[in-house]
């Protein structure tokens, strides 16, 4: 049997492990197959471009960040017609039997429009999606992406500097985190971290109450900020800072962006143990000649969730990246 490995859309923690054991799995357990990585993610497959993997190229990487094979955003994948024939034909091609991807929600939709372009002209190969992404925001109703609890030890890291410097000279940090239009990364790293108050996408803040929160405070103030909230942090500095000369509110406020430090560096356990376990389970499900799926799971050993790959890119009631009500209450009871 003939595999390929892709990692797709922005790099996270855990897509190393991912590699490691769809390449060990495979080799160890059916030695006649051979298992392929695509060179620079979605590019690679638009240009043929595959290296052969052997169990040596995935020693020592389990726990590293980034994904040895690259990862090269392709903006025009999503509508060029061409390009996503191109692909599948190209899988064809050079006789893959599956597909293995690792990536984010414009991967998933990716994965989607080429499985239906295999299966509408009865071409050979399958595609095995995992959620890969430190935003959280794949198909999130089935736990949680990996690289996403990489991502928060980051942050949380980086949010206890911040609160020594801030409680040390009495000043009011506005923290912006990526995320993109999910705000599970800055709201459980906020969690984490007992921020003091955690702004996420599409809310409604009420500026006035919240300069109040700040003005009884004694020492340090931190505000995550979420990439996808429509204010920047820098917008966000400006109102409260005008708030205070009004209300003749001293505090100092600085701003700072946790951004692309949250989404290198080494794996979280969780991920690299979910991303292992889950490569593992799909190459089995391969080697039983399963049809192309969504998968995830919540720990090794629980039975992985497969999905059809339209079901995870379209059901709504798998897609939602609001954060839930529950967890909204949680966060404030723990304020
Ligand atoms: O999807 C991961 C992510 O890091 C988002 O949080 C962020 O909006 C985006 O990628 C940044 O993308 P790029 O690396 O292309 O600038």
């Amino acid at each position: 049997m003939k595999l390929a490995i892709l990692t797709g859309g922005g790099d996270s923690p855990g897509m190393n492990a991912f590699i490691r054991a769809i390449v060990r799995s495979a080799l160890n357990i059916k030695p006649s197959s051979s298992v392929w990585g695509v060179v620079d993610g979605w590019r690679g497959l638009i240009d043929g471009n595959f290296r052969k993997l052997s169990k040596k190229d995935t020693a020592g990487i389990v726990h590293q960040g980034g994904t040895i094979l690259g990862t090269l955003r392709v903006p025009e994948l999503k509508d060029d017609k061409d390009m996503q024939d191109g692909i599948a034909m190209n899988l064809h091609d050079n006789f893959f039997d599956y597909l293995f991807i690792i990536g984010g929600n414009g991967s998933l939709a990716a994965a989607n429009v080429i499985d239906s372009i295999i299966k509408k002209k009865g071409l050979r190969t399958k595609i095995l999606f995992a959620p890969g992404s430190i935003d959280n925001d794949v198909c999130n109703n089935f736990g949680f992406s990996i690289g996403f609890y990489s991502a928060i030890d980051k942050s949380l890291e980086m949010l206890e500097w911040i609160r020594d410097t801030a409680s040390s000279h009495r000043r009011v940090y506005i923290i912006e985190s990526m995320g993109r239009d999910s705000g599970y990364l800055a709201f459980f790293a906020g969690i984490a971290t007992g921020a003091e108050y955690i702004i996420r996408p599409g809310e409604n803040v009420d500026f006035d109450k919240l300069v109040n929160m700040i003005a009884e405070r004694e020492r340090d103030t931190r505000i995550i900020v979420a990439e996808g909230y429509e204010k920047s942090g820098e917008e966000v500095r400006d109102i409260l800072e005008d708030l205070f000369n009004k209300r003749n509110i001293k505090h100092e406020i600085r701003q700072v962006d946790m951004g692309y430090f949250q989404r290198g560096g080494k794996a979280a356990v969780k991920d690299i143990l979910q991303a292992s376990w889950l490569g593992y389970y799909m190459v089995k499900d391969a080697f039983n000649s399963c049809g192309s799926g969504f998968y995830s799971c919540f720990y090794v050993g629980s039975k992985p969730f497969v999905i059809p790959l339209e079901k995870a890119v379209n059901d709504e009631n798998v897609n939602t990246i609001e954060i839930p009500q529950e967890i909204i209450d949680f966060a404030l009871a723990l304020r």
